[in-house]
């Protein structure tokens, strides 16, 4: 096998929670717990590993069609996970930013995140990218508005809009993602991260996500590193 290539952006798409609990007679609130420290202990050991900028998606603006009893499981969940046990991202140096609409959130929900926020904005040895409330079409809109106003407001001009000016006015101005995961088995992308993924090496493993550990990671980096990444072009080496 040749050297393990490591991805600079990593896109996971957290899944399975749900089923990974009914499977073992537990209700779907211990089964996004088991969520929550998969997630903390595979974004570390990405990062560990070289990865640079990780985008997870753990909750969509749909998932709030959810019984009441779990989308409040799931926010009380996410004010302990931001507030409290994400200390170890800024003392491990890393950036955290939350995509998404933020405003649609419970307040505590939102304390948190812009508490986290605050504390992380001068870390540098990687960024990690919470989505959560996220839509990627709406990240798309939202960023056309940005660009509009600046036209209406007379700070840029049409033909400046480009590519990478859109980058730039997303939630946040991240590389395109390199490997996408979504964990359980579903083959689809459910609006994640849409513009950010248009190049990206997509890979969708059976394991449950609360089950998706060092492991499972590994064997995602070796496929990975087997892919012949082209953009379009031809690789006449091969
Ligand atoms: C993903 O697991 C976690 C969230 C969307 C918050 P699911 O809750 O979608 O798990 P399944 O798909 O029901 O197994
Ligand atoms: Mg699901």
């Amino acid at each position: 096998m040749d050297k393990i290539k490591i991805p600079y952006h990593i896109g996971i798409i957290v899944d399975g929670n749900g089923r990974w609990a009914k499977e073992k007679g537990l209700s779907r609130s211990m089964g996004h717990l088991e969520g929550s420290k998969t997630l903390r202990r595979i974004s570390l050991y990405a990062f560990e590993k070289g990865v640079k900028v990780l985008s997870a998606f753990v909750f969509s603006t749909e998932n709030f069609k959810r019984s009441k009893e779990e989308v409040d499981y799931l926010m009380n969940l996410f004010v302990k996970e931001f507030g409290t046990n994400f200390k170890i991202f800024k003392e491990k140096n890393i950036k955290v930013v939350f995509s998404g609409e933020k405003k649609g959130l419970p307040n505590d929900v939102q304390e948190v995140i812009a508490k986290m926020e605050e504390q992380t904005i001068n870390n540098d040895a990687g960024i990690f990218n919470v989505c959560i409330n996220y839509g990627g079409r709406k990240e798309i809109v939202e960023t056309s508005k940005k660009l509009a106003q600046m036209v209406v407001d007379e700070k840029i001009k049409i033909e400046d809009i480009s590519e990478e000016l859109f980058k730039k006015n997303l939630y946040y101005d991240l590389p395109d993602i390199d490997l996408l995961i979504r964990t359980s088995g579903e083959i689809r992308l459910s609006n994640f991260m849409l513009y950010q993924l248009s190049y990206a090496e997509l890979y969708f493993p059976k394991t449950y996500f609360p089950d998706f550990l060092e492991k499972e990671f590994d064997l995602a980096l070796e496929e990975y590193t087997k892919r012949d990444r082209r953009y379009g072009g031809i690789n006449y080496e091969k």
